[in-house]
């Protein structure tokens, strides 16, 4: 279970890299999203690696292949372990990462980072993917963006513990299926509407789990992941 989850630091870099400590020996893999990234810059990846840790870089890359392979590379220079692309980015594009996640990491020695597609994000809606353009229910956008994420060689997809069975079938046991939206038993929601508890998330195929607040925002953020895995 320790290896599974992914603590989000979605904090300042000051108390990201407190939260690190803390969190030394006691999980594998951090996440850096877009805010703590364009804050601090491509330096947080290696301070997070420097100091143990498997780094998620969650930038959700959307651009034309060539584009999109340079910053496959650089973020496999940085030593990232995983990376997240925009599935509807197209099949070209997700090849693109994958290449050059494998140059960059042959280039500099680290393993090659894996890349994760993210298909329709839970913030849309069937409204909003008509709003660009895209008819129907959001299933079945998701299934079909799957399905090409899969095509395209990428080692998985980002999806909510809802989404994460047919995720298993669609790509196999050998596939990530990273799940956000993961609350302990009895934690607050927030804001995440379509919650499960890391059994549950486990159970229906996650293989990581993505947990922020109730890790971040806990009085003691070891004890919190302490009893994530005693209850996991
Ligand atoms: O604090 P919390 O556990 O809700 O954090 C979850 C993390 O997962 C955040 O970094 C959030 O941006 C990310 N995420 C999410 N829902 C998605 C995709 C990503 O909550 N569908």
């Amino acid at each position: 279970m320790r290896d599974s989850i992914i603590v989000a630091l979605d904090t300042d870099a000051h108390t990201a890299l407190a939260l690190a400590r803390t969190l030394q020996g006691r999980v594998r893999w951090l996440k850096v999203g877009m805010t703590l990234y364009y804050a601090e810059g491509p330096e947080i990846v290696a301070r997070l690696r420097d100091l143990g840790f498997s780094v998620f870089v969650d930038l959700k890359l959307h651009d034309i292949p060539h584009q999109v392979r340079g910053a496959a590379r650089e973020i496999a220079h940085l030593g990232g372990g995983m990376f997240t692309v925009h599935a509807a980015g197209g099949r070209a594009m997700m090849e693109a990462a994958v290449l050059g996640a494998c140059e960059g990491s042959a280039e500099c020695g680290f393993d090659t980072p894996d890349v994760l597609a993210v298909t329709v994000l839970t913030s849309m809606d069937e409204v909003a993917l008509a709003e660009v353009g895209v008819a129907g229910p959001v299933g079945a956008q998701v299934a079909a963006l799957t399905s090409l994420a899969r095509q395209a060689g990428v080692q998985g997809v980002v999806c909510s513990p809802h989404e994460a069975t047919a995720a298993r079938e669609t790509f196999g046991p050998e596939a990530l299926v990273v799940t956000p939206g993961v609350r302990p038993a009895g934690a607050d929601r927030g804001d995440q509407v379509r919650v499960a508890t890391p059994a549950d998330a486990i159970a229906a195929g996650a293989s990581h789990l993505v947990i922020g607040r109730p890790i971040t925002e806990a009085v003691d953020p070891g004890a919190a992941v302490d009893r994530i895995v005693r209850e996991g």
